[in-house]
């Protein structure tokens, strides 16, 4: 089996983090954010894997290369334009040779790929999408479906009354040939308002599957805190690296220094420098080679590489960048996120 992940959006919902980072190489926990989907696939014996890029696809093919190190064949296909959700999949059609995953390159699930493959054949279907129920569905893509799963109707970001189904669209679907040659080529083309309304129509084949699996869109500033959190509180089977303290993670196994407190679940990573005093409070996240000064306090932040904060500094709930430095003294306000090489002064307002 092959998949399609698509990694060419902008993000313009993490700027300004994504100015100069594309979304899908936003750390998460010892790795950029697609490489959890790339090992989700690998599990599922998906090996032969297609990045369909728009926005900086250097810096993704910088870092993976072919695959290799993560035991897969990464091809890379460009758009000089976006082509949209599904004018991307057509753009990769010459490497596509059968039926092939689809992944949005911003969702992060435990879904059970090979149980999605074995319900999208017994319907034989031509396409299947996962989908699950939420609470408020008005910010999603919504799929009504008879008994059995087949697809009625989508209905994009629903009004009150509009509908009464709460299933959404999950980002991950099954497509055979023949829905992949369905997409108009040559042009900007979106799966979910143009082709999947397009197969339903026509041939009925279009199923959902539903399930109750872990799953978040990370492409905010406050789901992305969130898959921090529950990957610290254990949602999603991975390891964290040593552990030095009480749900304390280290990525490179060095001990707390003498009279650094921190208080878990919390991941350092590697070569990171905690001060004499510096406090370091549940769902803290400091990524390769931070600085955290004397007496310093990070809380629920996550501190993206580079990161200096200075002595007596507070950072809670926020997002720090690439190299972002922050003032002895001062304090991040509540919910900031913070972009590359940005100084937080200790008079600092909201960035
Ligand atoms: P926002 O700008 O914050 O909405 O983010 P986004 O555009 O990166 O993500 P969105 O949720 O709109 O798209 C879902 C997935 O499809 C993301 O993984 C995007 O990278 C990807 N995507 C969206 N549009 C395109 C496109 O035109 N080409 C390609 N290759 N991928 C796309």
């Amino acid at each position: 089996m092959q998949a399609v992940i698509l990694v060419g959006g902008e993000g313009t919902r993490l700027r300004p983090l994504t100015y100069d980072l594309p979304k899908p190489m936003a750390p998460l926990l010892g790795r950029p954010f697609i490489g959890w989907i790339i090992a989700r696939l690998k599990a599922a014996g998906v090996e032969d894997i297609i990045l369909s890029c728009c926005y900086l696809p250097d810096k993704i093919e910088a870092h993976f290369g072919d695959g290799a190190s993560m035991g897969v064949t990464l091809h890379y296909v460009l758009e000089n334009e976006p082509l949209g959700t599904a004018g991307a999949i057509k753009n990769a059609r010459d490497l596509i040779r059968g039926p092939i995953y689809v992944c949005n390159g911003d969702i992060l699930t435990g879904l059970d790929l090979i149980a999605l493959r074995e319900k999208h054949e017994a319907n034989k279907a031509l396409a299947t999408i996962h989908t699950r129920a939420v609470d408020d569905p008005s910010h999603f893509g919504v799929v009504e479906t008879e008994s059995g799963g087949r697809v009625k109707r989508f209905v994009e970001k629903p009004k009150p009354g509009e509908t009464d189904a709460n299933d959404i669209n999950a980002g991950t679907y099954l497509l055979e040939m023949e829905a992949v040659d369905a997409i108009p080529s040559g042009r900007a083309v979106s799966i979910e308002r143009e082709v999947f309304p397009d197969l339903i129509a026509r041939t009925g084949r279009v199923f959902a599957v539903s399930t109750d699996d872990y799953w978040i869109d990370v492409g905010r500033p406050d789901s992305y805190i969130q898959a921090h959190r529950d990957i610290l509180d254990g949602k999603l089977d991975h390891p964290l690296g040593v552990e030095i303290a009480k749900q304390v993670w280290s990525g490179d196994g060095a001990p707390l220094p003498h009279g650094v407190t921190a208080r878990g679940p919390a991941y350092i990573g590697p070569d990171v420098a905690l001060a004499q005093g510096a406090k370091i409070e549940p769902y803290s996240v400091i990524y390769d080679r931070c600085r955290v000064g004397e007496g310093a306090t990070v809380g629920s932040a996550i501190l993206w590489p580079g990161c200096d904060v200075g002595a007596h500094a507070n950072v809670r709930d926020a997002i720090l960048g690439l190299e972002v430095t922050v003032e002895p003294r001062a304090t991040v306000p509540r919910d900031a996120v913070v972009g590359r090489g940005e100084r937080v002064g200790a008079t600092a307002a909201a960035p």
